[in-house]
């Protein structure tokens, strides 16, 4: 069966820097897969070059078999992959129900032109668009936020509200860069939760995580990373309790 998405033999180099370096392996389908390894790993890179924010040099990405290296990342979310961000990249300003409604298929007549012709059809498009960024938010347990600004919510909160927005894209695959950093302990089991949930509903995750007692509660199977190569691929019992992967990983964040 072919495998959800391939990385093929991928390299970056940013100046003297080789970031991915023939980095290659493939997740399955309704699989979660957690990407680790020591700051500086090249994590976010592959977020970046599968989701077309950056270019690679070399290499060949297939997402259901389809090669999509080199679309711009608006074809790449329409073909069904999605992501959040280290640094959340909400709008500070809107409320919660807003962010969420900005990441919704635009496909139902809500544009200008339909709004002038046929207002009516309109407002009620427009109402159903609000009443599933609402159901988005009370999937991850943001219900009771929804007319808040984002500013006013806590941390723990906004990025419980950056799911919710990869949620409204519709995407098959999440690709998740650090869901739970910086969380304290309850908003971190209020996160890892949340991903479970969405495992649990046979959803296609990548997921970037530190935090080993997190990955082995989320994780189906595990990508180690170390300077822009993958090392290691295997279930979580495995990985974790590797010696030699464990001294690349303190070693280097050392
Ligand atoms: N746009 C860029 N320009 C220059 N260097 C970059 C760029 N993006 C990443 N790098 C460098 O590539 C390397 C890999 O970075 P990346 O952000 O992918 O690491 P990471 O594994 O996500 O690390 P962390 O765990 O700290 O988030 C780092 O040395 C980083 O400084
Ligand atoms: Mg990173």
């Amino acid at each position: 069966m072919t495998p959800c998405l391939e990385v093929q033999s991928v390299s970056r180099r940013f100046g003297g820097l080789q970031a991915l370096d023939a980095c290659s392996f493939a997740i399955g389908r309704q699989r979660s897969t957690c990407l680790v390894g020591p700051n500086g790993a090249g994590k976010t890179t592959v977020f970046n070059v599968i989701t077309g924010f950056v270019r690679p040099d070399q290499g060949t990405i297939r997402f259901n078999g389809q090669p999509i290296d080199g679309l711009p990342t608006r074809d790449i979310v329409r073909l069904g992959i999605a992501r959040t961000f280290q640094n959340l990249r909400l709008f500070a300003e809107m409320t919660a129900l807003e962010n969420v409604m900005v990441y919704l298929r635009d496909d139902d007549g809500t544009g200008p032109v339909e709004a002038i012709m046929r207002p009516l059809r309109t407002n009620a498009a427009l109402r159903r668009k609000q009443e599933a960024a609402q159901a988005l938010l009370a999937e991850v347990g943001l219900a009771h936020k929804a007319a808040d600004t984002v500013r006013n919510l806590s941390f723990g909160q906004q990025k419980l509200l950056c799911i919710a927005r990869v949620l409204a894209t519709g995407a098959e695959l999440l690709l998740l860069d650090e869901p739970t950093s910086g969380l304290s302990q309850s908003a971190l089991t209020a996160m890892v939760d949340l991903v479970d949930k969405l495992r649990a509903q046979g959803r296609t995750l990548l997921v970037v995580e530190h935090n080993t007692r997190v990955v082995q509660r989320i994780a189906d199977e595990i990508l180690f990373l170390h300077q822009g190569r993958l090392v290691a691929q295997g279930p979580p019992a495995q990985i974790l309790a590797d010696p030699a992967l464990a001294a690349i990983y303190f070693g280097a964040a050392a």
